[in-house]
């Protein structure tokens, strides 16, 4: 691995905006994208897809072991995530699939299995790597830490309105419920917990626009 490659994490909560603004900055820089929530999600899909118990922590290593996983930007300019060829990420941001992934993350062996995978992500002219333990456990090394982070009701808010504008019927309280478990699971597991890394810049985006948020993340890199 080339470890002078520049690696930007971006580690924060669900719904604090990772993705758009990952995927903002590695536009605007030339970088490579890791969305390293798709992988546990794909992983959590390609349980459901071979009937394998999400509490079976060794039939989920093997299962990382059999899957091709592949981002890749379409001529449309988005990005596909493609399970051994075929693209799912239309499938990726269920609430089904996001609560399996939160619930399979917590496996030791789960994680470890998918470490060389996410650092192989690390190539020239550089990588924007978004999740929960970029900056702490994936990229120990690298070069730029952001922790992106909203209040539980604001990230909320935001869910509730992309359910809503996706036709699917929701509940505003449920919704915050729901984050807040996630938030909770996430940040209190035994095995590569969400934390703010160590020399991390903390961007709360409660009140900023997504705009603000990429000039914000931009600046971290030319003040470094
Ligand atoms: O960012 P996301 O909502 O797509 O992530 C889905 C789940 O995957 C999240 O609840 C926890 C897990 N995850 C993780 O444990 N570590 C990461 N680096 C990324 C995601």
């Amino acid at each position: 691995m080339n470890y002078s490659t520049p690696v930007l994490t971006i580690d924060g909560p669900s719904g604090s905006g990772k993705g758009s603004i990952s995927k903002r900055v590695a536009e605007r820089l030339g970088w490579h994208y890791l969305d390293s929530g798709a992988l546990y999600r794909a992983l959590g899909l390609a349980a459901i897809k071979n009937h394998i118990d999400i509490k079976d922590e060794k039939a989920l290593v093997t299962l990382v072991r059999q899957i091709d996983l592949e981002f890749k930007k379409t001529e449309q300019g988005y990005w596909a995530v493609l399970l051994n060829g075929e693209a799912i990420q239309d499938q990726l941001q269920t609430e089904e699939v996001g609560e399996i992934a939160s619930k399979i993350a917590v496996f030791k062996e789960v994680r470890q299995s998918l470490l060389a995978k996410q650092q192989s992500f690390r190539k020239k002219p550089g990588l924007v790597a978004d999740g929960r333990d970029m900056g702490s456990v994936v990229f120990p090394d690298a070069q730029y830490k952001v922790y992106l982070t909203a209040s539980a009701e604001e990230r909320g808010k935001r869910r509730y309105k992309q359910l809503i504008e996706k036709g699917i019927n929701a509940n505003l309280k449920d919704v915050i419920q729901d984050i807040e478990q996630r938030d909770e699971r996430d940040q209190n597991r035994a095995f590569s917990p969400l934390v703010i890394p160590e020399g991390a810049d903390y961007i709360d985006s409660s009140n900023d626009t997504v705009d603000e948020v990429v000039h914000h993340v931009l600046n971290v890199l030319k003040n470094t």
